[in-house]
């Protein structure tokens, strides 16, 4: 996302490289212990203290918070569908992936994306994690809301705790012929309210090399399926985007695009125009059969959505940053409210960024290891916590003769609530440029 890599979807991307494995040679750190559960350790084993840190503190559930604004905003335009949440972020493999129907070579496996607490039990990597045991409920409208973790690069919008939202809609054979007038309502609702949105949705019909339907849904109950999830959805984002125009003024617009995710089919996202950038803000889709036969649900059909909180409210409050989320700064925290609602973020302060470059030889021979940038990230975090604003590598070689591998990074340490010192900075890059070479055994150049 942020035309970088993708974020709410990341569960989207094209298959893998490899069959997800954990790091050869890596020291087994000790069991750890989450919401009073202590679990063991083994050699996938990747938390780090910065994220364990962010587990149960739950922002999207604090009712000021803008989170937690945007989860209600969604419980009450969905307000026949039964809400509920998770109880842990620790949830397993199986639940997270091999349930879901995820390949066994997708890259969200891979340790360098996902947090294994060990390797039969992750950090969930998107609310979706809970889809099978929510349908298992028997429940045919629901919402569920959650903390989700992924190991990611260091940028304002890419941060390893995040929100999501997942919601979804079935019918029984009994009731699926209400689908039309449904539709009907909703598109009448949609032409009611003076629209600040344009959607533009070139994936109709779905392509059925590239977006294949399901062989056993009916082509014409399928489309009143599709067009009730994409009016569903969009009437939501009407109801978000209500007050909210862009930069200059003009009305928001909003884009369809096909993708595949394991568990549905027709995969789509919805992506929105700010500050001249698409951003993907959701992923949906028509649930697989056999996902809904894995819940105990075979004779149901329905879709699934699945949004990214911080996503949304960067763009709706115009928070220019998603450590904000985390700041505890009565400047920050007071800005917000339930009884306000959606208001524009007042930036109290941009204090100087302060850049360093770090560049370094990988290891070779005996002692070479797998470079994942994840790593580094998750271990400059570990040291600066929310002091790093952004880790970019703005070079990288091979040694013609010598075939050494040379990186190079530039740092930019920034607070968000006050000035740093140069003494301060530069104790923390000493910090991160030690911890390369005794973590990851590289030579400073
Ligand atoms: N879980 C998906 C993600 O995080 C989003 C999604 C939810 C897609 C439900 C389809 C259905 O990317």
């Amino acid at each position: 996302m942020f035309a970088l890599r993708v974020r709410i979807c990341s569960t989207s991307l094209p298959k893998g490289l490899l069959v997800a494995r954990p790091y050869a040679s890596k020291p087994i750190p000790p069991p750890t212990t989450i919401e009073g559960v202590t679990h063991p350790a083994d050699s996938w084993t990747n938390l780090s203290p910065t994220v364990v840190s962010k587990l149960g503190l739950n922002l999207h559930l604090s009712p000021d918070h803008p989170l937690g604004i945007i989860r209600s905003l969604i419980e009450s335009h969905f307000d026949t569908f039964t809400p509920s949440i998770p109880p842990s972020a620790v949830v397993t493999v199986r639940q997270n992936f091999d349930e879901l129907g995820f390949p066994a070579d997708h890259p969200g496996r891979a340790p360098s994306d996902s947090y294994y607490v060990n390797r039969d039990t992750v950090l969930r990597t998107h609310t979706s994690a809970h889809e099978i045991e929510n349908f298992h409920r028997g429940l045919e409208r629901w919402l569920l809301s959650a903390d989700v973790y992924r190991r990611d690069e260091i940028d304002s919008s890419h941060y390893p705790a995040f929100h999501q939202m997942e919601g979804a809609s079935v019918w029984t054979p009994a009731n699926i012929s209400s689908l039309p007038s449904l539709n009907d309502a909703l598109r009448q609702k949609i032409a009611a309210a003076s629209s600040p949105l344009i959607v533009d949705d070139p994936t109709h019909p779905p392509c059925p090399t590239t977006n294949p339907s399901q062989p056993e849904h009916d082509p014409e109950t399928l489309n009143f399926m599709i067009d009730n999830l994409k009016l569903s959805l969009n009437s939501l984002l009407l109801t978000l985007f209500r007050t909210h125009t862009d930069q200059q003024g003009e009305p928001l617009q909003i884009k369809w695009t096909q993708t595949t995710f394991p568990w549905t089919a027709p995969s789509y996202e919805v992506e929105v125009l700010f500050g001249g950038k698409w951003l993907e803000v959701l992923g949906c889709g028509v649930v697989k059969q056999d996902t809904l036969q894995r819940s105990g649900v075979p004779e149901k059909m329905g879709w699934a959505f699945g949004l990214g909180l911080e996503r949304l409210a960067m763009i709706l409050f115009s928070i220019p940053d998603i450590r904000l989320f985390w700041s505890q700064d009565p400047r920050f925290t007071s800005q917000f409210s339930a009884e306000k609602g959606i208001v524009t973020f007042k930036p109290y302060s941009k204090h100087p960024e302060c850049k360093k470059d770090v560049s370094f030889w990988l290891p070779q021979g005996v002692d070479a290891v797998e470079w994942h940038e994840n790593d580094f990230c998750d271990a400059v975090r570990d040291v600066a916590g929310d002091l790093v604003e952004t880790v970019a590598k703005f070079d990288e070689f091979t040694h013609p003769k010598t075939g050494r591998r040379s990186l190079a990074y530039s740092i930019n340490y920034r607070s968000m609530d006050r000035v740093l010192t140069n003494v301060e900075t530069n104790a923390l890059h000493l910090q991160v440029t030690d911890l390369l070479t005794s973590k990851f055994g590289v030579e400073i150049r």
